[in-house]
């Protein structure tokens, strides 16, 4: 049994905390925020993940014990784990960036528990289970031997091990998943796979820190590429008159070799800025070749859907004598990606952002997740801006609305796609509507009466001009 102490019990921090009391290890929880660490000491869950109710309830002051303050508890602790980010890059700040990103907050809290004044216990362990620029370790390393004098692998020592879990499945998945385990020696591995180990999944070992980080990073990296090869092909087919949804249906079909995704938006947290941090160290090979990574411009490519839907959505409006000071715009999705209450770095609020600078003033948002959590409240300044919210998807919800856009696939959203529910969604809705699917989900919408529909890789089967302003298909 280990003694530890999470630092960070965010979305990845505190699951990740839960299930190591779970499997019986006594877990220290602290956060910087303390209203937070007070919520947790009362058993409420700060977010909805599957089976976090459960486990807090059953751990909080015996195995899982929220702290507002580690300085008192680190002595007893002989393991750090460290669950907090850093700060995200963009398109431009990853290619203008020194490099190594901003380590400086995470730096700061390394150093401080390594402190000697901080009283440590000999030989502390540090796990990074975090995303991090590539060589961050190395860079912490540095700093805190510098800092205090001390040696790394002898007073005390850091393992970098990424965590690859999936908001809604956070749980499941630390128990599951692979765990790659980077450190600088052979003794500090034992003593990471014996940890990790403990709580399942199988333990890969790569060679370093600085291996695991790369790991970490082609995670995500890999997964926005993917879906922005979709994403292009998608435009692409909508600008030929073509369906994207048949093409990848008929590609992907008994054939092993195309596992080719659906379009849609790609956002949040990690896919975003992930593969921006991997550009930090492509730098070089980008001078040297004239172009930059194939995923930096996959990046490039998702961030632009947003610009694209607010594209569609004007010409459109334009054809169908939409005015958008007078329209009524409905945005069905807040959050980054579907059923998740987490609203964070989402494309849906970048396009209410983008639609309210296009002059749409009368913006209508629904999402499920709408203020069950503080990752899921209408974002501040949409709120000043006359944004309005619900979290029950209803024909009131409609009512008078000239724009419709599906932003993501709820399962209420999907729940709602036959024709018949469209009816009854939209009959309050003003003639003509039309409906931008980013996620071509509610096609049948296109077979009601003075509702004239898109989706991201279909445009209704005429081939768009440049302009794109050519009449939609509808009834
Ligand atoms: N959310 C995801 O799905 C996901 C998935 C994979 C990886 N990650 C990565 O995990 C890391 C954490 O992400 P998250 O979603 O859990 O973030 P989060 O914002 O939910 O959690 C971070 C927590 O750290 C706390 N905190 C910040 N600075 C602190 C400090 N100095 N001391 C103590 N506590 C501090 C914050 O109050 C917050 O509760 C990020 O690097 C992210 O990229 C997230």
């Amino acid at each position: 049994m280990s003694v530890l102490l999470f630092v960070g019990l965010g979305r990845i921090g505190l699951p990740q905390s839960l299930v190591f009391a779970q499997h019986g290890h006594i877990v220290y929880g602290y956060d910087e925020d303390p209203a937070l660490v007070g919520q947790l000491n009362k058993g409420q869950a700060p977010f909805h993940e599957p089976r976090l109710d459960e486990l807090l309830n059953k751990h909080v002051g015996k195995g899982f014990l929220p702290v507002d303050d580690w300085r008192p508890i680190l002595p007893r602790v002989d393991t750090v784990m460290i669950a907090l980010g850093t700060a995200a890059p963009d398109s431009a700040s990853c290619l203008s960036d020194h490099g190594r990103g901003d380590l400086d907050g995470i730096i700061e809290v390394v150093a401080g528990l390594l402190d000697p004044a901080a009283g440590a216990s000999p030989g502390l362990l540090v796990v990074f289970r975090t995303t991090l620029p590539l060589g961050s370790v190395d860079i912490m390393r540095a700093a805190v031997e510098q800092r205090h004098g001390l040696v790394e692998g002898r007073d005390f020592h850091f393992a970098f091990v990424p965590e690859r879990l999936v908001e809604g499945q956070a749980i499941a998945e630390e128990e599951a998943l692979p765990k790659i385990v980077g450190t600088y020696s052979d003794t500090t591995f034992e003593r990471v796979a014996a940890l990790l180990g403990s709580v399942g999944g199988r333990v890969i070992r790569v060679r370093d820190p600085l291996t695991a980080e790369f790991c970490k990073l082609t995670d995500n990296a890999y997964r926005s590429t993917m879906f922005a090869f979709s994403n292009d092909l998608a435009l692409l087919a909508s600008r030929l008159g073509l369906d994207a949804a048949e093409i990848v249906a008929a590609v992907n079909a008994d054939y092993g070799r195309n596992r080719v995704p659906r379009p849609g938006f790609v956002s949040g947290y990690c896919l975003t800025k992930d593969p921006y941090l991997l550009e930090y160290r492509f730098k070089e090979i980008a001078d040297e070749r004239g172009t930059q990574s194939v995923w930096y411009y996959g990046r490039r490519a998702n961030d632009h859907l947003v610009e694209h839907a607010a594209e569609r959505i004007a010409v459109r409006c334009a054809a169908l004598g939409i005015v958008p000071q007078q329209a009524t715009v409905c945005v069905l999705g807040l959050s980054f990606k579907e059923d998740v209450d987490d609203f964070r770095m989402s494309h849906s609020v970048l396009l209410v952002e983008r639609l309210l600078q296009s002059g749409f003033s009368r913006l209508r948002c629904y999402d499920p997740a709408l203020g069950h959590s503080r990752y899921a409240e209408l974002p501040g300044n949409l709120a000043e801006a006359g944004v309005t919210a619900a979290d029950r998807l209803e024909p009131a919800f409609f009512k008078e609305a000239q724009v419709v856009v599906v932003a993501h696939r709820h399962q209420s959203i999907v729940a709602a796609a036959k024709s018949a529910r469209l009816g009854e969604l939209l009959a309050s809705a003003s003639r003509p509507c039309y409906v931008f699917d980013g996620w071509d989900v509610w096609r049948a919408a296109g077979e009601l009466a003075g509702v004239f529909y898109e989706s991201l890789g279909w445009a209704g089967g005429e081939p768009l001009g440049r302009a794109g302003g050519e009449a939609l298909s509808g009834r």
